[in-house]
């Protein structure tokens, strides 16, 4: 069996780790391919050496671009790649534009198509993630699916039961399996040696990135204001490349950075990152992966968003929506810091996204699809 795996962005880099680790580790023929989205070295390079995954066989570069530029791209390239290696399946993860590009030209190659992170849904059809991901369900041949939630969105549309495969996250395979690498090592990242993080109280680990709120000047400022005030606390924002560029055409970067209490760094790498989060008291996000993530190491989550896909975060209890509003973000944050009973339902509350063997249980699956001749689409 040959399994291809498409990535492009940190995410997928990280979410794919596991995947990629137990396919390896089973000896199945992997076929590794970046669509080089993210470029920069620390948004790509570094995570393939913190997660300790094979260089990618194939990267097509396509860099940053408009939708459609970036899309058709990506698109043309991974053709060429299919076409030639002829994999048993392509998998691709979560709602980045390699999720669109890779299930429209693996499934009209005939090649069966694995979405890794199916189901999930922000009924938000002005968010290109979630258009990617409906997409991408629809050119499907197996689904694997965090939560019973998600299962419900596919079920509500039609899709059949057979082929939904719930499996965890493999954020949670991710995290579980290098928190512990990670404190051991220390470290690394020299500005965040220099803040002395070890011995730092009162973090807030801050990370956005979302075109509806740092591409939005009204938005991005109701946030900083909220920033401004919450002076009690240790605001380290390794800041996303597309959320610098903004804030600089927007002039509030320097404001921003001029804050004693604020630290903007370069975004850092994986174990760097864990860490950081792990001894924070607060996560202020608007990133996804960073939710489950939350509730997975058992830190409270805000929000920076009006809807959320991992509505079950919200529902545990361990993540409340604050969207841009200035005073709901500074209600809960402070709420956090100083209602030590409310902090600790939020640190407690039950992870919905399984208990860290994603990566084994989607492996299985598809062994168990090739065995049975389930993944021949054209049989
Ligand atoms: C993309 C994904 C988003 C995901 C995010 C993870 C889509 C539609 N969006 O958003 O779902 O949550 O990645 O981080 O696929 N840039 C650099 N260096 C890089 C990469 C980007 O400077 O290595 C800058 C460029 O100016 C670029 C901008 O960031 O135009 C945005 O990058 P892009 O990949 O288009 O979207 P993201 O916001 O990263
Ligand atoms: N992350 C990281 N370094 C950083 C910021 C984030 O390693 O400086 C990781 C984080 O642990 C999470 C992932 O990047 O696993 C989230 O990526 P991002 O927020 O870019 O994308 P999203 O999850 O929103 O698609």
């Amino acid at each position: 069996m040959k399994i291809a795996v498409v990535l492009g962005t940190r995410p997928e880099i990280i979410k794919m780790a596991p995947i990629i680790d137990e396919i390896i580790k089973r000896g199945i023929d992997l076929t590794l391919i970046h669509t080089g989205q993210h470029y920069d070295k620390e948004m790509s390079d570094n995570f393939f050496k913190d997660l300790e995954i094979p260089a990618p066989d194939y990267n097509i570069h396509v860099g940053s671009g408009s939708h459609g530029k970036q899309t058709g791209l990506m698109m043309e390239g991974i053709e060429e790649v299919l076409v030639d290696e002829k994999p048993d399946i392509v998998l691709v993860q979560g709602d980045t534009n390699a999720v669109l590009a890779g299930a429209l030209v693996a499934s009209k190659l005939h090649i069966a198509v694995g979405h890794v992170e199916a189901g999930l849904r922000s009924f938000d059809m002005t968010m290109p993630e979630e258009i990617n991901r409906r997409a991408c369900d629809v050119t499907s041949t197996m689904y694997f699916i965090p939560t019973e939630e998600s299962a419900i969105n596919l079920l509500a549309e039609g899709f059949s039961r057979k082929n939904l495969i719930i499996t965890g996250n493999t954020v949670v395979d991710a995290c579980f399996r290098h928190l512990e690498i990670a404190r051991k090592r220390g470290f690394e990242d020299e500005s965040l040696a220099e803040l002395d993080i070890d011995n730092m109280k009162n973090i807030l680990t801050l990370t956005m990135h979302r075109a509806e709120n740092v591409d939005d000047k009204e938005r991005v400022t109701s946030i900083i204001e909220a920033l401004k005030e919450l002076d009690q606390m240790n605001i380290i924002f390794p800041i996303h490349p597309r959320t610098k560029k903004t804030l600089e055409s927007f002039g509030l970067f320097d404001e921003l950075n001029n804050l004693n209490h604020v630290h903007i760094i370069k975004p850092i790498g994986y174990l760097d990152f864990l860490q950081l989060t792990s001894k924070s008291s607060l996560i202020l996000t608007d990133s996804g992966g960073l939710q489950e993530e939350a509730i997975t190491i058992n830190v409270p989550a805000l929000t920076l968003r009006y809807n959320t896909e991992r509505p079950e975060t919200v529902t545990a209890g361990g993540n409340i929506l604050v969207g841009s509003d200035k005073k709901a973000i500074l209600e809960n944050a402070e709420k956090i810091l100083n209602d030590k009973e409310f902090a600790d339902r939020m640190r407690n509350a039950e992870n919905p996204y399984g208990q860290g063997d994603s990566a084994q249980k989607t492996v299985d699956a598809i062994q168990d699809y090739y065995d049975n001749g389930l993944l021949d689409i054209k049989a």
